[in-house]
């Protein structure tokens, strides 16, 4: 009989989806996370039913040949590159055989051979830590939150984001006067620091989550200022700082309000000639340079040009991107801020012929439920997309390209499309998350007989 807290001996077989290395004991299956194939390793029982077992790593008897030591020391209470112990081309197999693996029973379709990210390390052009700081000294701490806990892993060097953004963290660290959030007593001032850079332009933008409202920010507002002409005097790359009202007890990161108190409340980054403004809080990919990537393949995907329907749209970025393959291009989007730097966007690159939608897909997509579009752009949050939304994208195109970064509700949502009459044709993983066990793809249906 094996219970919570057994220790077992184990090898592991394979990575399978969301990092867990895969072994078996007793006939059963036990997945352990911080592990990779060929590893011999014993492990502790932290969960157990008839099925199957999740078992803590406990230590490494034997390593696999594709362990690396990872850059980061806190990598595995942090979770945030939790594949940095995997060598990176492993890291490649391992995301291809995952998704292999989940569309193994739909037929013809074409796996293209993954793309590597630009970068393995330094990728990620946007950081949002919570904030808290130590009972006694008063320290803040920043950082990411140790897995499954509200406790902070106070980061001084991440290799997953550019180095400013360590530099910056520390001079919040060493600067901040005002004191920090403390969940528990719903008191305390500074909940989270939102940091986005520009690859294009190196430009950043700076946004601290303030649990407090406007009224009552105006009596701090003179410490808030100082406190941000010091960050601009050290990192002359800030182009705008804001803050953002969040007074609420709620799990929710950031509140409706914004308040711009130095420079910009936007960046612009660049993909290929686009242009894009982008806030603090508006989607757009953390990793520009495999954002390309798949915009590029999505680009590819395109067999025929025409009316594009870019479903969650965010600021316009696919869309745009796609603009030279679209007559027309309506997009449909339900974040408030998103559809403002859509607009813009738009405008930016100077193209005419489109049509911006606020609102949820499911709802939206039914004003164009007796119109034909040549090419529907699907790209979902993790969640993935619902049938309404799918049913009406199977009357109105013979050609979708779904844009992911949830292989199990592409899987989902792919079934739907098959059963309204399309084939999954090819499906591109580009690596967008390296040393993650993320995985984002991109894929092309097509109606049966076109
Ligand atoms: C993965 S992002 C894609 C953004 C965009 N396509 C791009 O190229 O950057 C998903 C977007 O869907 C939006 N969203 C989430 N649920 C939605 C819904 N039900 N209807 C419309 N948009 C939604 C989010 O606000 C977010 O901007």
């Amino acid at each position: 009989m094996i219970k919570t807290g057994d220790i077992l001996t184990l090898k592991i077989e394979k990575v399978v989806y969301e990092g867990f290395g895969l072994a078996r004991f007793d006939n059963r299956t036990v997945f352990v996370k911080d592990t990779v194939d060929g590893d011999i390793v014993r492990a502790k029982v932290v969960f157990e039913n008839k099925s199957y077992i999740k078992a803590k790593l406990h230590g490494i008897l034997e390593p696999s040949c594709h362990r690396v030591k990872p850059l980061c020391a806190l990598s595995k209470p942090c979770g945030g590159c939790d594949f940095s112990h995997i060598d990176y081309d492993y890291q490649l197999k391992i995301k291809e055989n995952i998704v292999k693996e989940i569309f193994r029973n739909i037929e013809g379709v074409e796996f293209l051979p993954i793309l590597k990210s630009p970068l393995k390390y330094n990728y990620r052009f946007k950081t949002q830590y919570p904030v808290s700081q130590t009972k006694k000294s008063k320290r803040l701490l920043i950082g990411y939150y140790k897995e499954k806990t509200h406790e902070i892993i106070n980061i001084k060097y991440c290799p997953i984001h550019p180095e400013i953004i360590d530099k910056i963290t520390d001079f919040i660290k060493e600067n901040w006067k005002l004191g920090a959030y403390d969940e528990k007593t719903h008191k305390g001032l500074l909940r989270h620091v939102n940091i986005r850079i520009s690859n294009l332009s190196s430009e950043i933008l700076l946004t601290l989550v303030l649990n407090i409202n406007e009224i009552e920010f105006n009596k701090i507002k003179e410490e808030i200022n100082n406190f941000c002409n010091l960050l601009t005097e050290e990192f002359k790359s800030i182009k705008g700082i804001n803050v953002n009202f969040n007074d609420k007890k709620t799990n929710k990161i950031t509140g409706e309000k914004n308040l711009k108190i130095k420079g910009c409340d936007y960046i612009i980054e660049g993909l290929s000639d686009k242009k894009y403004k982008i806030g603090f809080n508006s989607f757009f990919q953390v990793n520009p340079l495999s954002a390309e990537l798949l915009f590029k393949c999505a680009h590819d995907f395109i067999d025929k040009k025409g009316c594009i329907l870019d479903l969650y749209g965010g600021c316009g970025a696919i869309g745009i991107f796609l603009s030279d393959m679209a007559d027309k291009i309506v997009l449909i989007e339900s974040d408030i801020n998103s559809i403002k730097f859509a607009k813009e966007n738009y405008q930016i690159n100077n193209i005419k012929n489109y049509e911006i939608l606020f609102g949820f897909a499911q709802d939206k997509i039914k004003e164009f439920e007796e119109k034909t579009f040549e090419n529907v752009i699907i790209d979902p949050p993790r969640k993935g997309s619902d049938n309404n939304t799918l049913n009406v994208v199977s009357k109105i195109t013979n050609s979708v390209i779904y844009i992911s970064c949830n292989p199990m509700t592409l899987k989902r949502d792919a079934m739907t499309l098959i059963e309204n009459g399309f084939e999954l044709k090819k499906i591109q993983i580009v690596d967008m998350f390296p040393n993650t066990h993320h995985i984002e793809c991109v894929s092309k249906f097509v109606k049966k007989g076109n």
